[in-house]
């Protein structure tokens, strides 16, 4: 198990455990966050699982892919701890990552 820490809009902080396997939007989704609207159900076409990722974690996220990185383009809320939380994977190697959720665009 591996810890994921999630920070809505209010500052609420929320830390789960979870075995892994799925990406860190269905975490959140499923731990009653409704905040994060994923709208396309993790499809890649909606940007509205946009989180803000702790900056030590940065550079250890799997690279971001074209698709994700043109989607971002789209929210003036982009910043360089910017990604799509359908797009990571949670795994043991992230245990304790740390994402809030961005503003809504
Ligand atoms: S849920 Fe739509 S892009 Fe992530």
């Amino acid at each position: 198990m591996a810890k994921l820490t999630i920070v809505t809009r209010e500052g609420t902080e929320q830390e789960v455990e979870d075995a892994g396997g799925r990406s860190v939007m269905e975490i959140i989704r499923d731990n009653g966050v409704d905040e994060l609207l994923a709208l396309c159900g993790g499809c890649l076409s909606c940007a509205t699982c946009h989180v803000y990722v702790d900056d030590s974690f940065v550079d250890r996220l799997p690279k971001i892919s074209e698709d994700e990185n043109d989607l971002l383009d789209s929210s003036e809320n982009r910043t360089e701890r910017s990604r799509l939380s359908c797009q990571i994977e949670f795994n043991d190697s992230l245990d304790g990552l740390r994402v809030e959720i961005a503003p809504e665009d």
